[in-house]
């Protein structure tokens, strides 16, 4: 199987998870778009929805659905989104897409979290993906020079402005040998909105897409 049929085998597995009446967030990326689209199949069950970025959001709106605010439905029963890269204990690398703030705050808001991805993500040690951090673009060099002193390498995304009208910084080189610790450290520096490690609220289950089908794989 290639990556995208990978993608899709995985987005279709997490569909059970959705119940009748569910609050669904909705992720951002190439995997949840497989998602989105097999949505209008059990849109009787979804009580509101609420998205992650502007993409998922005109993506939803394409298909009919009205989206919510985060403001609107309080709480969020449950949220599913992809990675860029997950461990054992089912912390995160996002940010790919550059929606990392708006996806930490819908995984944090949400009962349950639910990580789809192929198996090319699954890592012993995050940080092989450069790590990508949202900055205010008046920081950036300051946020920058601060990377560089915890031996990273941090890259300016040309060309690119986030959802929040900010800016994004990957960073190649760290060995994230620590996540809760390092997404706590690198959260601290001035400037910086979000870091794309997701290790104080970790995905609470995955559903992993190999050769052989799709693993779902439950946190202890
Ligand atoms: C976007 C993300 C995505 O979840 C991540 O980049 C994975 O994307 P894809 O499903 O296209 O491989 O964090 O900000």
């Amino acid at each position: 199987m290639h990556h995208g049929e990978k993608k899709r085998a995985a987005a279709l597995a997490a569909l059970q998870c959705i119940k009748p009446g569910t609050v669904l967030g909705v992720g951002t990326g190439s995997t949840v778009n497989y998602l989105i689209d097999e949505l209008p199949s059990i849109r009787n069950q979804i009580e509101a929805v609420v998205a992650s970025s502007q993409a998922t959001e005109e993506r939803l709106r394409k298909h009919g659905f009205e989206v919510s605010s985060l403001s609107e439905t309080g709480s969020v029963d449950l949220y599913i989104d992809g990675a860029d890269e997950a461990n054992k204990h089912f912390h995160l690398i996002k940010g790919g897409g550059g929606a990392l703030t708006r996806e930490k705050v819908l995984a944090s808001a949400a009962r349950e979290f639910v990580c789809i991805i192929d198996d090319s993500k699954w890592v012993g040690l995050l940080g092989t993906f450069p790590l990508p951090v949202e900055v205010v673009p008046m920081a950036r060099s300051y946020v920058a020079r601060q990377f560089v002193k915890n031996r990273g390498q941090p890259i300016f995304r040309q060309d690119f402005v986030t959802d929040n009208g900010n800016e994004v910084l990957d960073i190649y080189n760290l060995q994230i040998t620590n996540p809760v610790e390092m997404e706590n450290r690198f959260n601290q520096i001035p400037g910086v909105v979000t870091v794309g490690i997701f290790a104080h609220r970790p995905a609470d289950r995955i559903f992993m897409a190999d050769d052989n089908g799709v693993q779902e794989l439950t946190r202890n």
